[in-house]
């Protein structure tokens, strides 16, 4: 690669970039982004002073600094008057047309994020600063090249501050939790939280994993000579900035109200929380006319959505027994209105969630209900308290059969086999999506099922006819045919999705996956060694699978005789060769996609994962190995390069 193809390069991989970003329209693959991608680190190493301002390897995230400085924004960001409802809306617009009758307005999405000043000298990124006090804010630049969505460089060469707020969009706020809870680490009580804490973090390269978005909102100081702001949006969306969703222009209170009443009709649908839509006068002229308030613009007014917080009362805990047992408490609280659903539990995850929060009957706490997700007690009102609350006592018996509990600490767990709603639960669970997926076999079917004795175990939605469908209530012919004809598809399914409904304990849908590649139709006759040997394994589920199959051994066959779930078929031996059978973990760029050198080792007989643990056998790492890396190194795993790998093989 010479100067001007490594120039090309770069234009090339911004391009992809922005089309994957900013107009969330990708026009190529991650493999092709990876392999230009690698031959530019590697015109960079060779030439570093070549290196040009906006190349994608600024991106990376590697510095990690030993606090923030604090940095003055070039001009005030402000904050917005709220308004609650229609009321409230139609005073800040009497107020508004006294001060300027010929105006219309803008209307955008308010996003629940963290707000953010871009400083642009000379068509380059300068500074990246938090809000603060709206004077000063904090230094963050090394963290905000990590945003995807941010341009380093800009076609504007005149001095411009760009306001927007950071998100982190809701199905990578769900992904962040899981993995927090996974590691034992606090979760983040909402997107906003989570998009704050992931901009302050000292290690960039955390900033750079969590998928931050950066949507723009408006400008502060700026030689623009748009008359409307909605004409001054468009220019910033054409510098390379990620257009948000929604905005349009209107006049006057009904058509406001129109595009409110709508945006909140949609809010759970959006990809980003969103608390209320603001509204801003569209004509810059007046805008300057109105001026400022000592905290707020007057052209501009945030119309805020129903709150999703709100305060109620926790009435009582109830225990909710799941099918492998586990007892899950639920608070049940004093009937709240949220956003037009009438909230009455809220989800307490386990009993050291009650310990850790402090939760007793009769308090006082914040729910917070988001999406379609089920309530949670975001925080306890500690000190509203009058003496009347009663701390929690841990039950000792099931509340369903009444069966002493066993207490693991975290978790509480009825151990008996035929609780009911152990059973109940399991039926439930065998239909579900990610095992069977029997369409017609909800809660209250299976309950109905259950109750009526016509279901026991799931052996008997086998024994199911249409004479016997029929005695429920509510189940007239259609729908007794359509349940029989779901059991019936279930037959031949793939044979992890058996493994799966037989609900192990431990054993989800990947280890059972794991296992119907590993052994098929075998998995009951492997030994504890076998299991363990398997990636991804471990000898809590090892042992599970075992104590499992030793109990339930002839209702599997049972199951499998009336199931014919499909016999994995197995992939062709390899040749010997030194990765044959070893777990590899591949990290850092290659000269091919990583996909392709997967492709490659596994055809080998190699088993490709992606983390390190004790039975990774080799590390192969390209440029820029991160984290895997360094933890190979302390577990003692063979890192190799890929050359060296390639040496092997050959
Ligand atoms: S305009 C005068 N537009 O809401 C301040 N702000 O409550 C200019 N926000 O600090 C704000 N979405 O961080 C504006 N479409 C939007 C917004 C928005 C979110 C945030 C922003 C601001 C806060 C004020």
């Amino acid at each position: 690669m010479n100067l001007n193809e490594y120039k090309k390069a770069v234009a090339q991989l911004n391009l992809y970039s922005y089309h994957y970003y900013v107009l969330d329209d990708p026009i190529t693959t991650d493999e092709v982004y990876d392999k230009l991608y690698h031959e530019v680190v590697e015109y960079e190493e060779q030439n570093p002073d070549d290196m040009l301002k906006d190349s994608p390897t600024q991106r990376v995230g590697d510095i990690v600094s030993d606090g923030f400085t604090k940095a003055k924004h070039l001009s005030r960001m402000w904050s917005l008057e709220d308004v609650f409802d229609s009321e409230g809306l139609q005073k800040w617009l009497t107020k508004t047309y006294k001060l300027d009758k010929n105006i219309s307005f803008y209307c955008e999405p308010k996003f629940d994020g963290a707000s953010l000043n871009l400083i642009y000298e000379n068509g380059e990124l300068s500074q990246g600063i938090t809000r603060g006090d709206g004077e000063i804010g904090e230094l963050i630049t090394q963290n905000i090249k990590t945003i995807r969505s941010v341009p380093l460089t800009i076609e504007h060469k005149e001095t411009i501050e760009i306001r927007g707020e950071v998100v982190i969009f809701k199905d990578e706020f769900d992904k962040i939790n899981e993995q927090r809870l996974k590691e034992g680490e606090a979760v983040f009580a909402n997107p906003r939280n989570a998009a704050a804490g992931s901009l302050r973090q000292l290690d960039s390269s955390i900033t750079a994993s969590r998928n931050l978005v950066f949507l723009p909102y408006g400008v502060g100081v700026n030689s623009l000579e748009h008359k409307l702001l909605s004409q001054k949006m468009e220019y910033i969306y054409s510098l390379g900035f990620r257009r948000p969703p929604n905005s349009s222009t209107c006049q006057g209170y009904n058509e406001i109200e129109e595009i409110y009443e709508v945006m909140n009709r949609n809010r759970d649908g959006y990809a980003m929380m969103l608390d209320g839509m603001v509204v801003k006068v569209n004509e810059i002229a007046a805008q300057i006319d109105m001026g400022y308030t000592v905290k707020n613009p007057r052209f501009s007014v945030a119309y805020k959505f129903p709150a999703v917080e709100k305060i109620t009362r926790v009435k009582d805990i109830i225990l909710q027994v799941g099918r492998t047992g586990a007892v899950t408490p639920v608070a049940i609280v004093e009937p709240t209105d949220i956003d037009g659903v009438v909230v009455e539990r809220a989800t307490l995850h386990n009993f050291d969630e009650i310990d850790r929060k402090d939760i007793r009957l009769n308090d006082k706490v914040i729910i917070l209900r988001s999406g379609d997700v089920i309530p949670k007690i975001i925080k306890v009102l500690t000190h509203e308290r009058d003496g009347s609350e009663v701390e929690y006592q841990r039950p000792t018996s099931c509340p369903v059969c009444n069966s002493e509990l066993l207490d693991e600490g975290v978790l509480l767990k009825c151990q008996n086999l035929t609780c009911e709603a152990r059973v109940i639960n399991s039926i439930y669970y065998f239909a579900s999506k990610s095992c069977l997926n029997i369409d017609g076999l909800g809660t209250k079917i299976v309950e109905a099922l259950f109750n009526s004795g016509l279901v026991r175990s799931v052996l008997d939605l086998f024994d199911l006819t249409l004479d016997k469908l029929l005695t429920l209530e509510g189940f007239k012919d259609k729908k007794a045919q359509n349940l029989l004809d779901s059991l019936e598809n279930a037959k031949g399914s793939e044979y992890w999705r058996f493994v799966n409904s037989l609900g192990i304990e431990h054993v989800g849908e990947v280890a059972s996956k794991t296992l119907s590649e590993n052994f098929g139709s075998n998995f009951i006759n492997t030994s504890k060694e076998e299991i363990i040997a398997l990636e991804g394994i471990g000898e809590e589920m090892a042992e599970s699978v075992l104590e499992f199959v030793r109990v339930n051994r002839e209702t599997i066959l049972k199951l499998q005789e009336i199931l014919q779930p499909l016999e994995p078929t197995k992939k062709a031996e390899a040749k010997e060769n030194p990765f044959k059978g070893k777990t590899a973990v591949l990290t850092g760029t290659m000269s091919e996609s990583r996909g392709a050198i997967k492709e490659m080792l596994e055809s080998l007989g190699a088993k490709v994962s992606g983390s390190v643990s004790k039975k990774t056998d080799f590390l192969i790492y390209g440029e820029d190995a991160g984290s895997k890396y360094d933890k190979a190194m302390d577990l003692g795993v063979e890192c190799l390069t890929e050359q060296e790998m390639r040496e092997k093989i050959e």
